[in-house]
């Protein structure tokens, strides 16, 4: 231990100060430069400087990190609106430093109850392609974030609900200027430009994104976000800002929704038990179904401690051979056995066993690619004559990882699903396409699809926010990303960087990701798996160079209490405190 304080303490004083930090350096594609800082006594590490700012300024009055997660999301609603925000869901794990305790807050969408298995079939019969499920109505689950927030803040908050809307409110109505990144996302947008009101509201009269630096103002938003903070999460579940959203799904030019007023009001978010593994000696905490990514996580990382991954180093082939082939593995195990835990009997203890997972392990040569990597063969898949499914994702989400004057943390993952969700907008807020996150096309020939469409179901996700403990219990690292199914992958890896590597959380978070999924092997472009794509090769793997869709945020607390952050370099955030 005293080794990898002695590599970060060197490193801490070679990342920049938070007050040297740019306020909003935005890169629209690719990898920019390290992202980081070191504080003492509390830290938000977020996917835009405004949001991180937001909850840094929440902590700063007072608040604790639940009341900063609040802020920070409602910020990041307007701030990344392609990426999460009031009209999608998420996940939040909440540490309670007095207490002792863990919570995990359940904000996933929910299908209306009138949703039928084959919701993304054509009228003639045919299954829709990808992006036609995804655009318009139907695709739009039942928002859940809000609801899980506010469960969470009459929990465990501690500032007034009405005092986390300041931040949020003060943007929308003075605006904030579009950045680079957003600019460059809505110019290549096909849709947001096709109908009102995202039309006029991101667009200028020649049809481009409003130029970078023109002040986005939100007065519809900034309606619902004083309502919200007057009356409660019912303002916007019910009564007119819920008829307006399901009036939006419900007569959509694509895909008009059977989502009613009375799905929406009872929309409720859920306290789970969170599931806890190990690596290396310390309790790692994440995300319970109806998320399959803490499993995949665990899964993951109980695979790579039966390898060296320290002695492989990080720039080494076998090393992330090791981790693309236990990410196969562990989404293999996702088809086949994950889903909402209210409508499927998920058996998480069998798939986080030890033992389990030590037989999965085996199947991985570092200096070889399986040829297949299918699920385990668990009991239940006989039983339930079970089929595996997927459900593909395109990127957006986002991740935030908190830690506030008391020692108390948050790791959020919020999403709605794809760029812009389903490019419908509703009172100046984005509706997701979760539903388009269930396994819904109809190969499995009569056997069980677990994560098939189901009425007021939620879908699986991947979200994946972890809380790692060392080997005395005291909390040290918050975590987690967006990607799609690459999540696990790209969490594991991360902590892979951060416990073997021993590198600080800004070098962490930047390191090479290796994405399995399907038949090919992504290697990002611009690192070192660029260069070694022959060595790949050489392995048996089909080979693609790939812009990465991370967003990692991690935090971690060194044995003197510093707190380190890290931004990922492939966005726009930043990490804030004192
Ligand atoms: O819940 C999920 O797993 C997905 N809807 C998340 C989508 C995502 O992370 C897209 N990625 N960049």
């Amino acid at each position: 231990m005293r080794a990898i304080a002695a590599v970060l303490f060197a490193t801490v004083f070679a990342l920049p100060t938070l007050a040297a930090e740019a306020v909003n350096p935005e890169t629209p594609t690719g990898r920019g430069a390290l992202r980081g800082g070191a504080t003492k006594s509390y830290m938000v590490a977020a996917a835009t400087s405004y949001a991180a700012e937001a909850g840094a300024s929440i902590i700063k009055a007072g608040g604790n990190a639940v009341d900063a997660a609040v802020a920070v999301e409602l910020v990041l609603s307007m701030t990344e609106p392609q990426s999460s925000g009031v009209g999608g869901g998420g996940f939040m794990l909440f540490w309670d430093q007095a207490g002792k305790q863990m919570h995990m807050y359940d904000g996933r969408e929910k299908a209306p109850a009138a949703a039928i298995e084959k919701r993304f079939f054509r009228p003639d019969g045919q299954l829709m392609g990808r992006i036609e499920a995804i655009v318009g109505g139907k695709s739009v689950g039942v928002p859940g974030v809000m609801r899980m927030l506010e469960l969470a803040h009459r929990k465990n908050g501690k500032l007034p609900w009405a005092r986390l809307f300041e931040p949020a409110i003060k943007i929308a109505d003075e605006g904030f200027p579009m950045g680079a990144r957003l600019n460059y996302i809505l110019n290549n947008d096909t849709y947001l430009p096709l109908w009102e009101p995202t039309k006029s509201f991101f667009y200028g009269a020649d049809g481009k994104a409003k130029p970078v630096g023109t002040l986005m103002k939100n007065p519809a938003f900034a309606v619902v976000l004083r309502r919200m903070a007057a009356e409660g999460t019912s303002a916007l579940y019910t009564g007119q800002i819920a008829a307006d959203v399901v009036k939006t799904v419900t007569t959509a030019a694509r895909n008009a929704s059977d989502m009613t007023v009375a799905d929406m009001a009872a929309y409720e978010a859920k306290e789970r038990d969170p599931i806890c593994g190990h690596y290396r000696g310390k309790k790692v905490c994440t995300i319970a179904p109806p998320s399959s990514g803490g499993i995949s996580v665990l899964q993951t990382l109980g695979m790579l401690e039966r390898f060296d991954m320290a002695a492989m180093g990080p720039e080494s082939v076998a090393a992330y051979n090791a981790i693309a082939e236990a990410g196969r593995l562990a989404l293999a195990d996702r088809a086949m056995y994950v889903a909402d835990p209210d409508f499927f009997p998920v058996p998480v203890k069998e798939l986080i066993a030890d033992s389990y997972i030590a037989g999965r392990a085996k199947l991985i040569d570092p200096k070889a690619r399986m040829k297949d990597a299918p699920a385990g063969e668990l009991t239940l898949r006989k039983a339930m004559n079970l089929y595996a499914a997927e459900s593909p994702e395109i990127p957006a989400t986002t991740h935030f990882s908190i830690v506030d004057k008391q020692g108390n943390a948050v790791a959020m993952t919020a999403t709605i699903e794809s760029g812009f969700g389903s490019k419908l907008m509703s009172n100046g807020f984005m509706l997701n396409n979760e539903l388009t996150d269930f396994s819904y096309d109809d190969i499995a020939q009569g056997r069980t699809v677990a994560n098939r469409v189901q009425g007021s179901k939620r879908p699986r996700s991947a979200m994946s926010p972890t809380l790692i403990f060392d080997k005395d219990g005291k909390l040290e690292i918050v975590i987690g990303s967006p990607g799609g199914p690459a999540i696990p992958a790209y969490v594991a890896k991360t902590i892979v960087a951060l416990v073997d590597w021993k590198l600080p959380p800004a070098e962490a978070v930047g390191t090479a990701n290796i994405v399995t999924g399907g038949d090919a092997l992504n290697l990002e472009a611009g690192t070192f798996l660029e260069k070694q794509a022959g060595a790949f090769t050489a392995l048996g793997h089909t080979v693609r160079i790939d812009s990465s869709g991370s967003g990692l945020h991690a935090i971690r607390i060194m044995p003197d209490g510093t707190l380190m952050g890290g931004a990922d370099p492939r966005r726009e955030g930043a990490v804030k405190g004192e």
